[in-house]
């Protein structure tokens, strides 16, 4: 049973993330897409809503015969990879520059828990540009986003902003 853990804050998930979970699907046979409880970060969705978002969503992506599961999770990422008995931290990489914090993130997951692998996936580079942080602050600035996140995402951010207002 080949598990991996694609952790992230998913506030909200994009276009990229889709990609790394369709790219990753054929190298396991289960993916816990696994939201981090963050509240500190201020986020736009609580972990609830991006766990719901996510599962309304999971099912049209491409994913062959891997199990696709969301969770949420609090703490390390480390800890979640053992107890889920998870062997792989699955991660995007977009451009050079988020080369170095992955990295360190990976070495430091490894000296927490010297079993686990971290497995880089590279996102098309159509999504190179794409962020959660970079969706949320076109959106709320009435830029247009159709095509780099789902459209679902899209009508949860509208009607956010619709119960804010
Ligand atoms: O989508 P993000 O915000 O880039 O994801 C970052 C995430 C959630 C993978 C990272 O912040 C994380 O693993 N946080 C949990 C706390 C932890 O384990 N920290 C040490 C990792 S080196």
């Amino acid at each position: 049973m080949r598990r991996a853990i694609f952790p992230g804050s998913f506030d909200p998930l994009t276009n990229g993330h889709l990609d790394v979970i369709r790219r990753s699907s054929p190298l396991f046979d289960e993916i816990v897409i696994a939201v981090l409880n963050n509240p500190d970060k201020n986020p736009m969705f609580t972990v609830e809503e991006r766990v719901a978002m996510i599962e309304e969503i999971i099912p049209s992506v491409e994913h062959g015969d891997c199990r696709l599961i969301v969770d949420s999770f609090s703490g390390l990422t480390a800890e979640f990879v053992k107890r889920r008995e998870a062997t792989a931290i699955v991660r995007g990489i977009r451009a050079v520059s988020d080369y170095e914090y992955e990295l360190r993130m990976a070495l430091m997951n490894r000296k927490l828990e010297p079993t686990i692998e971290t497995v880089f996936l590279m996102a098309d580079e159509e999504y190179s540009y794409v962020s959660s942080t970079l969706m949320k602050q076109v959106f709320l600035l009435g830029g247009r986003v159709d095509g780099l996140i789902p459209e679902l995402v899209e009508a949860h951010m509208r009607n956010k902003l619709t119960q804010n207002s």
